[in-house]
């Protein structure tokens, strides 16, 4: 895997930045009243980036707004460099949060986008693009959290599987946080 080199900054770019841009990022974002340094229509494909072009990409509370998940972060990896890190963050489908903003399009899993990696339960031909997930972190409401539930949703992916199918409408989750490595 070709490693940047370390002397120069590392290029980030922040997906729907808003008014919370990353710190040294490059932020993209529709909304002129944004700390965006580009303005883009981000369902409008593809980003006026070249291949390869940043060592991180950020999406935080932005994917569940886009029309198309799968060519979404199929153009996410076409400008991440190999190696590279994709973070997202997303309300999890259970929490009030996902269903309340009504410009929210999608509602999603921890498994939402197994789709990009190798445990794709047999539908890794949605696309071609291949991701390695790095690291998951289940946010859960903090009563639960409190109670030890998070520590159990997160150390167990068994048990995860088994509060997304049978608890997460009383076990409430809060956000997913994930963090990629882009395959080429
Ligand atoms: C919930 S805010 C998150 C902002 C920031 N990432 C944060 O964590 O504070 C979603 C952002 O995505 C932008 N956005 C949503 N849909 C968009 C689209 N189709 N094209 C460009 N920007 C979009 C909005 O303008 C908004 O700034």
């Amino acid at each position: 895997m070709p490693q940047p080199d370390q002397s120069r900054k590392l290029r980030i770019l922040d997906v729907g930045c808003g008014i919370n841009k990353y710190p040294g990022s490059i932020g993209i974002d529709r909304n002129p009243a944004s700390r965006a340094d580009v303005l883009c229509e981000l369902d409008r494909l593809p980003y006026p980036f070249r291949d390869d072009s940043f060592d991180e990409l950020r999406a935080i509370h932005v994917i569940e707004h886009l029309t198309d998940v799968i060519a979404t972060i199929e153009e996410f990896h076409r400008i991440v460099r190999p190696g590279g890190i994709i973070r997202l963050e997303t309300p999890h489908y259970s929490d009030h949060s996902s269903f309340c903003d009504p410009t929210h399009k999608h509602h999603l899993t921890s498994f939402s986008f197994r789709y990009f990696g190798e445990d794709h339960g047999g539908f890794g031909y949605y696309s071609q693009a291949r991701l390695r997930q790095k690291h998951l972190r289940v946010k859960l409401l903090s009563f639960w959290k409190w109670l030890g539930f998070e520590f159990l949703v997160n150390h167990f992916p068994r048990y995860r599987r088994f509060w997304e199918y049978y608890l997460c409408f009383v076990v409430r989750g809060k956000a997913l946080v994930f963090e990629f490595q882009v395959l080429k």
